[in-house]
């Protein structure tokens, strides 16, 4: 029997802004896996952990703070809840809004988001709109609809409550291992998440639930790395769509976790993401959305740098779930070999031994 019911209800709640008159509007998010990556460990000579949070309900990280920011909303009365998404945001906040029986208005780019995050959004009910222009646009004017209308932002943008639940993420690491890594890993787009994970870490920290703090290492897709550039990038370029964002809104956050934790924020080619993305299902069982690969790649190309000590202890983010994105996996085609339903023929095909 399982005794989890989600953040709000768990432990981590005392870390919440959430008071007993916010009804916990929650799908049980939270409390995933944390797996030992033999592959990436042996490969690195590293002890390296791989932090699943495909497996929350809508198969990312972001329920960790929709759940925080969609039971704040509805304790408010809202009516209507708007993001700006390049899909898992939108995912989240429409199924989040539709357990509080709220309408969720969602800005997307055109064209430019997985269908299985447009599914999870058409078939929670959400508003839709297709912006024809990039993630950053879609941003800016769901930033000038919040101010104008009366509906609740629940971008990260200025919502101190989605950042408060993603930094759990820290508190379930420092909790699994006794204490907190060497080094985290994570893909970065709009910043949030790296904001989020290292204030998780600091938050444990200064309350004596962990000794020491981590290195935050970001990493970004080289097509759309306006935060190692020092610029925002007008056109970003990456098949890796979620982490497509050219103008983070977390930037200073993304930049204080990166100098205050003594990391970095480095770029990985779209290249070196698939061959993570493919690696890690391949080699580990875990089948991750591509910019998901983005902080398994990123460890990958500091360690072929001699930048990557051996015997560190790294815990790595897999923010989304692989079967978001068919389109991307399937892209390299697959061999299949097609048969009778006769089981000789099966076998042959399978080519087993007789
Ligand atoms: N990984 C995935 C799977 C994401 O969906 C995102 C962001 C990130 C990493 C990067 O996190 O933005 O906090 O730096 N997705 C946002 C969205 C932009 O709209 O779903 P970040």
């Amino acid at each position: 029997m399982s005794t989890w019911h989600g953040l709000i209800d768990s432990p981590y709640r005392r870390w919440l802004p959430v008071t007993d008159d916010t009804p916990a509007v929650s799908l049980n998010e939270g409390n995933t896996p944390l797996l030992r990556s033999a592959f990436l460990s042996s490969l690195t000579g590293c002890e390296v952990w791989l932090k699943v949070e495909g497996a929350n309900p809508t198969g990312s990280f972001k329920d960790r703070g929709m759940t925080v920011a969609i039971s704040r909303a509805a304790e408010r009365g809202a009516e209507t809840v708007i993001c700006a998404s390049t899909g898992n945001t939108s995912a989240s906040a429409a199924a989040y809004a539709a357990r509080a029986g709220l309408t969720a208005a969602v800005l997307v780019p055109r064209g430019r988001i997985a269908l299985g995050k447009l599914s999870q959004a058409v078939r929670y009910g959400a508003r839709i709109v297709e912006i024809d222009g990039t993630f950053d646009d879609c941003l800016r004017v769901t930033r000038e609809l919040a101010g104008h209308h009366p509906v609740a932002l629940v971008n990260s943008v200025g919502n101190e409550l989605r950042l408060a639940g993603q930094r759990t993420v820290a508190y379930e690491v420092v909790d699994a291992l006794g204490d907190a890594p060497d080094v985290h890993c994570l893909p970065v787009g709009n910043g949030g998440n790296i904001t989020a994970t290292w204030g998780g870490y600091r938050t444990y920290h200064q309350a004596g639930f962990a000794t020491r703090l981590p290195r935050v290492w970001g990493f970004q897709a080289s097509g759309a790395a306006p935060l190692v550039h020092g610029a925002p990038v007008a056109d970003p370029r990456t098949e890796a769509s979620a982490i497509r964002v050219g103008n983070p809104a977390s930037w200073d956050g993304a930049i204080a976790a990166r100098e205050e934790s003594g990391g970095l924020i480095a770029a990985v080619s779209d290249e070196q993401i698939f061959a993570a993305y493919r690696e890690l299902a391949r080699r580990d069982g875990v089948f991750v959305e591509p910019a998901s690969a983005a902080g398994v790649a990123g460890l990958l190309d500091q360690h072929a740098r001699g930048q990557l000590e051996a015997g560190l202890r790294v815990v790595i983010t897999l923010s989304g779930n692989g079967l978001k994105d068919l389109d991307a996996s399937l892209r390299d085609g697959y061999t299949a070999t097609e048969t009778s339903a006769v089981t000789a023929d099966v076998a042959r095909a399978l080519r087993l031994a007789a």
